[in-house]
């Protein structure tokens, strides 16, 4: 049976397939390319949109049937791995919050600035302001930024309108943001961001609205996949972060969680009893909720550049969840108050430097674990025959600069369902 193939990229020096054969979680240790499936001088094809074949190029030949159509890309000895999959971003929202980071660099802290009804209420008044069109074109300009770093499939998560209409407009502009741009874009509804300032005194009453109006809304335009709380001091207790989960589910929205970020509220448990698909923050999460994640299907991520950017101290504990046997994902949790960067590869790097963990961690962390937090790994995070062809090509010849040459922005092409998307076709003909 002869198949034609669509794309090749030959000549590749170190191909990361992401293998699930080549390691599973915690069952590596420090072996410096357990998990990534690192294939040397590679070839990789694609039919359609997904990949066919992976494997050495002195093999290409007998594998593949190459015909005049078949489109050759020559990756010039640099390293090809899956496109990056960054899992938890607050990529739609309108102002800017320069003077809220000044401020907390002359002395008030984040915390402060949200109670005072600043912080993310102030990114809440200029997104119920803006357009969803206005919405659309800036969230579209940010996912050329994060395709630039190598990003494919992006989560988005509402939170910054706080009443249904806004909420709804959010994840709109997601939807439509995601049918005009190449990277994929996962929805996430996070009424439960903060209470909005005019229900602060009568918080039962958003609960309300959160439950009986905002999420059957949602839920009816099939907007969203997953349901985030901020379970939070400050944002939403336990208590009221099991009722908007347990609605979100009743409608058939996974939960997702912001949490252990600023202090310690213990709602590792309620995410594994209600089998959330991810933990994410994680600064205060001890040894026997690790432990308990490692047993469960839920992802654990670490969104080191917000640590970061809020000047904390306090990373989450990446070496003992890893070593625990968690899977362990690292995403930017791109957005204007905590964490203002698109630079994925950069969170990799924090991660290793501050969380913790081995370089080829982190790489699995915005891969194949980072697909997982998504519920995606059956169809992304990998390069493997039947896995979309989601590819990224490196300027760099060795894979481990993806991270040590830290800031730096190393892409060299992108391939998204199997076509071109960077450099994008526009730029090129400048
Ligand atoms: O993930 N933790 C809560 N939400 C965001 C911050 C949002 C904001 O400050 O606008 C976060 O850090
Ligand atoms: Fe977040």
């Amino acid at each position: 049976m002869s198949t034609t193939v669509d794309l090749v990229i030959r000549n590749i020096g170190q191909l990361l397939t992401m293998s699930p054969a080549s390691g599973g979680r915690g069952d590596a240790g420090a072996d410096p390319v357990a998990g990534l499936g690192l294939v040397l001088d590679a070839a990789v094809a694609v039919q359609g949109d997904l990949i066919h074949w992976a494997g050495k190029d002195q093999d290409l030949a007998k594998a593949v049937p190459v015909t005049d159509q078949t489109k050759i890309v020559d990756a010039g000895g640099c390293v090809v791995m899956p496109g990056l999959v960054d899992c938890h971003t607050h990529t739609v929202f309108a102002g800017s919050r320069a003077q809220e980071f000044a401020r907390r660099i002359s002395g008030a802290s984040y915390e402060e600035i949200l109670a005072k009804g600043g912080g993310i209420l102030s990114t809440v008044q200029a997104t119920r302001e803006a357009s969803c069109d206005s919405l659309v074109a800036t969230a579209l300009q940010r996912l050329h930024a994060f395709l630039s770093f190598g990003v494919t499939t992006v989560e988005v998560k509402s939170g910054y309108g706080l009443d249904t209409d806004s909420e709804l407009k959010m994840l709109r502009a997601i939807r439509e943001a995601d049918k005009r741009h190449s990277v994929d874009l996962v929805p996430t509804f996070l009424g439960a961001h903060t209470v909005p300032l005019n229900l602060r005194a009568k918080r039962e009453r958003y609960l309300q609205l959160l439950i009986e109006e905002m999420l059957p809304a949602v839920a009816e335009e099939n907007l969203a996949r997953f349901c985030d709380v901020f379970c939070e001091e400050g944002a939403f207790s336990l208590a009221e972060t099991r009722r908007v989960l347990e609605a979100g589910l009743e409608l058939g929205l996974r939960p997702k969680l912001h949490a252990e970020q600023l202090t310690r509220s213990g709602s590792i448990d309620l995410a594994i009893e209600l089998g959330a698909c991810s933990v994410d923050h994680l600064e205060q999460i001890n040894e026997a909720d690790a432990t308990k994640l490692a047993d469960a299907k839920t992802t654990a991520v670490m969104l080191p550049g917000a640590t970061y950017f809020l000047g904390k101290s306090q990373y989450a504990p990446g070496r003992m969840l890893a070593d625990a046997g968690c899977s362990l994902a690292v995403s930017t949790d791109f957005n204007p108050g905590s964490c203002m960067s698109q630079n994925l590869p950069l969170m990799l790097n924090m991660a290793c430097i501050y969380n913790g963990i081995f370089p080829r961690e982190a790489l699995l962390g915005a891969t194949r674990w980072a697909a997982e937090a998504l519920d995606l790994d059956g169809a992304i995070g990998s390069l493997l025959p039947g896995k979309q062809a989601d590819i990224l090509v490196l300027n760099t010849p060795d894979y481990r600069n993806l991270i040590y040459q830290f800031g730096a922005n190393h892409t060299q092409m992108v391939f998204k369902k199997g076509k071109a998307v960077w450099p994008r076709p526009s730029l090129d003909r400048r």
